[in-house]
């Protein structure tokens, strides 16, 4: 029913666990199913001088799907500008782990709202539009 890299980054999630001095947090939960999701970043300036995510970190109580979508987000934004991050859409996801099931797409949908929820809390908190 899962696909390998599902289950990889369920069972070997990256970037697990809160980090230290955190610029921002995106926390989102589902109401129906019950799962909760929030992703740490930290932000500093790239090669460019534009503002990226220099590290990430998430919690995940869920399901195999929350945990595997929010670890791999975390690996895709990780480097990314904000912006870039900011891009990510749950096909994207998708299309890094494998099909997930259809009943299990809103756990990929609930990552990228917990990244974009962390990225504009931190736009919002430094004025940045
Ligand atoms: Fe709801 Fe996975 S079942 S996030």
């Amino acid at each position: 029913m899962y696909s390998k890299e599902i289950i990889d980054h369920f069972q070997n999630p990256k970037n697990m666990g809160a980090i230290e001095g955190v610029d921002a947090v995106g926390s989102v939960g589902n109401p129906v199913c019950g799962d909760i999701m929030k992703i740490y970043i930290k932000v500093g300036k790239n090669e460019s001088g534009e503002d990226a995510i220099k590290d990430i970190g998430f919690e995940t109580l869920g399901c195999v799907a929350a945990i595997s979508t929010t670890s791999m987000i975390t690996e895709m934004a990780k480097g990314k500008t904000l912006d870039e991050a900011m891009k990510i859409e749950f096909k994207d996801v998708e299309s890094a782990l494998g099909e997930i099931p259809p009943v299990k797409l809103h756990c990929a949908d609930l990552s990228v709202r917990a990244l974009r929820e962390a990225i504009g809390q931190y736009k919002n908190s430094n004025r940045i539009s």
